[in-house]
C-alpha cells in the first residue's frame, strides 16, 4: 500500500494545529491551576493530540487511556458503543478531562460520560481537537474545542481511514472519490 498524498487535500496545517493546541493547553492550565487533574484519552485517534496537548499543560496531571469501539463501518458511527480497554486507575474524586480527537454524532462521548460519571469523579470535562457539530445526534457539552469542521471525513494527526494515515502531521480531506477507489 502506498499513501497517495496527492489525492488528499491539506485542511488544517501542522502550524495551525500546533498553535491551536498550545492555546488549548494554556487555557486548560489556567482553568485547572491548583487542582488535581487526570487526562483520559480515547484510543487510538487522540494519541497524537494528547501527546502534544499534555506538553502544553503546565499543571501536574496524570494520563490514562480507554478504547471504545462502535459497531458499523469505518466512516459511519452506528451509535452502539462498547469498551474495548478500560482505565488502569480509579477516577473517583478526581477531576477528569476527556481528550477526544473528533466528535461526530456524539454517541461515543455520550456513552463515555455516562459510564465515567458512574465512578464518582469530582468533575468531568471534555476537550476535543475537532468538532463536527452539524452531525450531532445526541446533545453533549464540550468544554474545549480546537476546530469546528463541516461534515467531511478527515484523516491525519491521529485520525485514520482503515487504520492508516494516523501519522500525517496535518489534517487532510480526501479529494472526490479517493476512499471509494482506494484498493492498493
Ligand atoms: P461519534 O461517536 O459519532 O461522535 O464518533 C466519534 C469517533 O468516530 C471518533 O472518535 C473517530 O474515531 C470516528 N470519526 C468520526 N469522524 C471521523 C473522521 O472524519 N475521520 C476519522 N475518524 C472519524
Amino acid at each position: 500500500m502506498t499513501y497517495r498524498i496527492a489525492e488528499l487535500k491539506e485542511y488544517i496545517s501542522r502550524e495551525a494545529l500546533q498553535q491551536r493546541v498550545a492555546e488549548l493547553g494554556a487555557q486548560i492550565s489556567r482553568d485547572y491551576a491548583g487542582q488535581d487533574l487526570v487526562l483520559v484519552a480515547v484510543l487510538k485517534g487522540s494519541v497524537v493530540f494528547l501527546s502534544d496537548l499534555m506538553r502544553y499543560i503546565t499543571v501536574p496531571h496524570s494520563v490514562d487511556f480507554m478504547a471504545t469501539s462502535s459497531y458499523g463501518n469505518s466512516t459511519e458511527s452506528s451509535g452502539v458503543v462498547r469498551i474495548v480497554k478500560d482505565l488502569s486507575m480509579s477516577i473517583t474524586g478526581r477531576n477528569v478531562l476527556i481528550v477526544e480527537d473528533i466528535i461526530d454524532t456524539g454517541h461515543t462521548l455520550h456513552y463515555l460520560l455516562r459510564i465515567l460519571n458512574e465512578r464518582g469523579p469530582s468533575a468531568i470535562h471534555v476537550v476535543t481537537l475537532l468538532d463536527k457539530k452539524e452531525r450531532r445526534e445526541v446533545a453533549i457539552e464540550v468544554d474545549y474545542v480546537g476546530f469546528e469542521i463541516p461534515n467531511a471525513f478527515v484523516v491525519g494527526y491521529g485520525l485514520d481511514f482503515n487504520e492508516y494515515y494516523r501519522n500525517l502531521p496535518a489534517i487532510f480531506v480526501p479529494k472526490e472519490g479517493f476512499f471509494q477507489g482506494e484498493t492498493d
